[in-house]
């Protein structure tokens, strides 16, 4: 026993009027997505709880398109959790993996290598513009020897959509597996993995998919993954092979999961395979089309080109001399969250039409957009925002 006081900490402050995530995961979900995380106590050993776990595969390998011939093993835990699985556990000792990166989640992927000690080159391109195939063809030239290639999707940092389907058939006929990064674009990004050749389909549930943060999966064919037998585990968490052979032989998971996120998950993802990938993509592009065309408006400079941007995401450099943390930290105080994505050498925010979002939603960003730079940058841009609001230009 001590005599020390107990140090409380302050308590965070929710505005009122509830929270609106702008931000590229977790998202807005559904009010069924959200009860049914309290829907019962649950065990994971139960039959009723692998049914669930057989289900949730099922359905995401349906989403990534690939519903017959594809399976999915589901692992708790981030995103980057799957990623690291996937490199670590696929890769042989003698594997040479090529990693293809236009901005800091293309970078995640060449971090974890290093970890893995994985032999591993980087095709560095520019950051904010879409991979060119063209270069990636040209990098597989000139290394004949790469056995695995990596890289993202939807390069969230800045919103810019990759043209993985092109690069797929590429990477195919140079040979080498080809590992995608779709935790931002899985649900909202064309991907159709009958028709797009991709080896291993990394995603998480808390972004496109609209479930809740915490769970994340690989989608590959199921020999894909036998083949795993072959390779020895450089992790015992992550060891992909071994949380396959529970998944599929047992309808097991291999430790204890977060059950009750499987639940909302699986609610989710009956959600997001009813309304389908391109539904999903075209009412996040609406929204998307709102927040730039309001951005534009005030000034306020997009910096992905038109044919590179995601239906997602949109990328704005904070004015001078506004840092995008201050930004963003005074409209979460305001119940309004975006993110910040600062580089070195620019100040940006970025902004998600990810989730259970309506046109009111993107009305109310800007109101607290408006109010925002009016107290932080009263000299800066925006300061007609009242005219703007009102359709006055
Ligand atoms: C493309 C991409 N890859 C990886 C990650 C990391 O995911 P997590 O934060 O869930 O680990 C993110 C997160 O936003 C992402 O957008």
């Amino acid at each position: 026993m001590t005599d020390a006081p107990r140090v409380v900490g302050t308590p965070a402050r929710i505005p009122a009027g509830g929270r609106l995530l702008l931000t590229p995961g977790p998202v807005a979900v559904a009010p069924s997505v959200r009860q049914a995380v309290a829907r019962t106590d649950l065990g994971h050993r139960e039959v009723v709880t692998r049914r669930c776990l057989a289900e949730v595969r099922r359905k995401l390998a349906s989403l990534c398109g690939g519903a017959d011939q594809y399976t999915s093993v589901l692992l708790t835990g981030s995103g980057t959790a799957a990623l690291e699985a996937v490199l670590c556990s696929v890769t042989p000792a003698d594997a040479e993996l090529l990693v293809v990166s236009n901005g800091r989640f293309g970078d995640r992927l060449e971090q974890i290598a290093a970890v893995h000690k994985l032999r591993c080159a980087t095709l560095r391109l520019p950051v904010g513009r879409a991979v060119d195939p063209v270069a990636v063809q040209q990098a597989l030239d000139a290394r004949p020897t790469v056995t695995h290639v990596a890289m993202v999707q939807h390069e969230t940092s800045l919103g810019v959509l990759n043209p993985v389907p092109a690069i797929a058939r590429i990477v195919r006929a140079a040979g080498p597996e080809f590992i995608v990064d779709g935790i931002s674009s899985i649900g909202a990004e064309q991907l159709d993995l009958a028709h797009d050749p991709v080896d291993w389909l990394v995603g998480s549930a808390n972004k496109c998919i609209e479930a809740l943060a915490g769970l994340s999966f690989v989608c590959a064919r199921p020999e894909r993954f036998e083949s795993l037998a072959a390779i020895g585990p450089r992790s015992f968490y992550l060891d992909l092979h071994q949380h396959y052979l529970a998944q599929q032989r047992n309808d097991a998971p291999l430790f204890t999961p977060a059950v009750q996120l499987l639940l909302a998950l699986d609610e989710a993802l009956a959600l997001a395979l009813d309304e389908g990938v391109p539904a999903r993509s075209a009412r996040y592009a609406a929204h998307s089309e709102q927040v730039r065309d309001g951005l534009s408006r005030r000034g306020l400079r997009l910096l992905v080109p038109v044919p590179d941007r995601s239906s997602s995401v949109t990328a704005f450099e904070v004015p001078p001399p506004l840092t995008a943390a201050r930004l963003c930290d005074a409209m979460s105080a305001a119940g309004v969250v975006i993110y910040p994505a600062s580089s070195v050498t620019q100040e940006v925010a970025i902004v998600a039409t990810m989730g259970q979002l309506t046109t009111e939603d993107v009305k109310r960003f800007f109101l607290v957009l408006d109010e925002t730079l009016a107290a932080l940058s009263p000299s800066g841009v925006c300061r007609d925002a009242s005219r703007l609001e009102a359709g006055v230009h």
